[in-house]
């Protein structure tokens, strides 16, 4: 379990620190009530197929049933509400300069506690594209403006027949490149590294740790579990996001 000690260290490390960028995962908004993906019981990947779900080709051989788990994704997402850890993290950006955040989540969480210019690699269930990025990628599409049956899958583009997807990244696709890029150079840039709420089994993402590692910045990592990240972590908060990040904060607050 983390102690004070490392909540102690922790805070000194921020202190520290000249540029400080920040990975989170599905962990961070597990406590609003948005299940991670590799939880062996309540994850999502549990309940569903990821192959059968989240790829180009499950889209193509069934539109339906893929728009319809997103939609039910999108609409949970539309529900919920910041917790404690994302309030912490726009916080540490209020008290410090040069702190940058990137997600692998498809929420907006991190903006609607009060974080500016959060990066997304995996794009945004919010919105949705063009299958066939018709005019250009991605070919962002307003649904709200279409006319179409809820019932029947998703509507098609207004520009082609292509159906409309949601703007999310699918196992065997590319990450948006300028995210990416933005992602690679903070992660290059920082002198610490805290990595939330993610398991580091998906690339590019996970590489980015080791990286921040390799070019000599200090990583701490929040995670109730260990993960592929624990192996490199000058300080392991064992703990859920929302309760560790608020009193690390309160620590370098005080200080
Ligand atoms: P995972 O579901 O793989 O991992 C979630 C991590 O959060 C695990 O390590 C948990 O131990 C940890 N966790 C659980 N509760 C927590 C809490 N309250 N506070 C902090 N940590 C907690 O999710 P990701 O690593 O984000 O990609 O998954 C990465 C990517 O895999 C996702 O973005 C998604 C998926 O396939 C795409 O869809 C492209």
């Amino acid at each position: 379990m983390m102690n004070d000690k490392q909540i102690l260290q922790s805070a000194k490390l921020i202190a520290q620190a000249q540029v400080i960028t920040i990975l989170t995962g599905a962990g961070v908004s597990k406590e609003s009530g948005v299940p991670t993906f590799r939880d062996a019981l309540e994850g999502l990947w549990a309940q569903y197929n990821p192959a059968q779900l989240a790829t180009p080709s499950a889209f193509k051989h069934n539109p339906k049933l893929v728009w319809d788990w997103y939609e039910w994704r999108r609409d949970l997402a539309g529900k919920v509400s910041p917790n404690a850890g994302h309030y912490a993290l726009a916080e540490l950006q209020q008290l410090k300069e040069h702190v940058y955040i990137i997600t692998q989540n498809v929420d907006d969480l991190h903006e609607q506690a009060g974080s500016k210019d959060v990066i997304h690699l995996h794009g945004n269930i919010a919105t949705h594209k063009c299958f066939a990025s018709c005019q250009g990628e991605p070919t962002l599409i307003d649904i709200s403006t279409l006319k179409f049956d809820k019932e029947a899958g998703p509507p098609a583009c207004p520009h082609c027949d292509a159906h409309v997807r949601p703007n999310v990244v699918w196992f065997q696709e590319p990450l948006p490149a300028k995210q990416l890029n933005q992602a690679a150079e903070y992660t290059q840039l920082c002198d610490l590294m805290i990595v939330i709420g993610t398991s580091g089994m998906v690339n590019p993402a996970a590489q980015l740790p080791e990286i921040a590692k390799m070019t000599g910045a200090k990583i701490i990592e929040v995670n109730p579990d260990d993960s592929m990240i624990t192996p490199i972590a000058d300080i392991k908060l064992t703990g859920a996001s929302g309760v560790v990040l608020p009193k690390v904060i309160e620590v370098l607050d005080e200080s």
